[in-house]
């Protein structure tokens, strides 16, 4: 019998050791004569600090980490997994993909695995895959993982771009239940925007050829993410047939405080529901909102029963949002 709905057993968050803050990363830049400060970045973003991974640590290492801690929060063994998604950006190789060699350091083999890549709106959009699944009966006990290193293309010379993103990985056991969970899902892109945030280099020929390090038009991103987001977040209310009033908390892409305090405010929601996290982490990623959300269940902030809505933008141009009872 296929499961009606699907529901979150357990979340899992992984910062790698490295935090690095607006100061430490102003005197790397100053090195090479490039200027930013404290002062710059936390009036623009918000952002204090982030953390790198090691030389040594890949995409993989850093789902692996937070696919366990999501797994020991729901109780659940890795055998008893029967579909892996990561969603990222910045994988261990061309391929095999990242969640084929997740499967394998947990030890486990059989269940289907793959990547998806949504940029930074890759969580959200992997949460609606393995949702969809679920209530159709391919699946029944999913990890959902958003990791990233992104680190590894930010160009340090680029003082526009590279104080902005961090390394880490969240993740989600999303089960079958007889009881929601995933209220509402919905999910958009529109390519006519590809250009504006892109990491546009590739392997060919025995080398990488194009560019190889990220870049933004900020201010075209900035004011897209403003009025996608609101869109849909009014979207996937109606479509869950619920209001703002409903909404215990608010979790978005965690890119820029003034972005996510702006869309709180058009949904009328008191700043104290919404969850920050892009102080103390970066922008990153698909890695964002399973971070933030699996830090405020840590800190006691999201409780059992909470109504949550989860919200992601980002390169493609792609943005979506889940709307789910915790
Ligand atoms: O993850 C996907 C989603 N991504 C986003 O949502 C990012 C969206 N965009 C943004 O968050 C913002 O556009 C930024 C934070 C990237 C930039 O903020 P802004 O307020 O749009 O600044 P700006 O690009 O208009 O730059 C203002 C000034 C410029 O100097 P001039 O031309 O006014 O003299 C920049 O050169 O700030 C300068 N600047 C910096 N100064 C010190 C740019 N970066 C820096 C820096 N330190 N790191």
């Amino acid at each position: 019998m296929t499961a009606r709905f699907s529901r979150i057993a357990g979340t899992g968050g992984y910062l790698p050791a490295e935090r690095v803050t607006n100061d430490d990363l102003a005197a790397r830049l100053a090195r090479d004569g490039i200027e930013t400060s404290n002062a710059w970045i936390v009036e623009r973003t918000g952002i204090q600090a982030r953390h790198f991974a090691a030389p040594d640590q890949a995409c993989s290492d850093l789902a692996v980490e937070a696919a366990r801690a999501a797994l020991d929060a729901a109780g659940r063994r890795a055998a008893d997994v029967d579909l892996i998604i990561v969603a990222t950006s910045t994988p261990d190789m061309v391929f095999p993909s990242t969640a084929c060699i997740v499967q394998r350091k947990l030890g486990v083999a059989g269940c289907p695995a793959f990547d998806l890549q949504a940029v930074c709106s890759g969580f959200v959009y992997a949460l609606g895959v393995a949702d969809a699944m679920i209530r159709g009966g391919s699946a029944r006990c999913a990890l959902v993982i958003g990791s990233e290193v992104f680190s590894r293309i930010l160009d340090f010379r680029d003082r526009t771009t590279c104080v902005l993103f961090g390394d880490g990985a969240g993740a989600v056991v999303l089960e079958a239940s007889d009881t929601p969970g995933i209220l509402a899902t919905e999910l958009h892109a529109d390519g006519r925007h590809v250009d504006i945030l892109c990491t546009p280099g590739t392997v060919a020929g025995g080398q990488v050829v194009g560019d190889p390090f990220l870049k933004m038009d900020g201010q075209a991103v900035f004011k897209l993410a403003v009025g996608v987001l609101e869109d849909a977040a009014r979207a996937v209310l109606a479509r869950a047939g619920r209001t703002e009033a409903d909404l215990d908390w608010l979790i978005p892409h965690q890119a820029n405080i003034r972005i996510m305090q702006s869309t709180a405010r058009r949904l009328k929601l008191p700043p104290e529901r919404l969850v920050v996290t892009v102080d103390q982490h970066g922008n990153t990623s698909a890695a964002s909102v399973p971070l933030a959300f699996d830090s405020a269940v840590r800190a006691g902030q999201i409780a059992r029963g909470d109504t949550v809505m989860l919200e992601g933008v980002g390169g493609g141009f792609t943005w979506g949002a889940v709307l789910l009872d915790y």
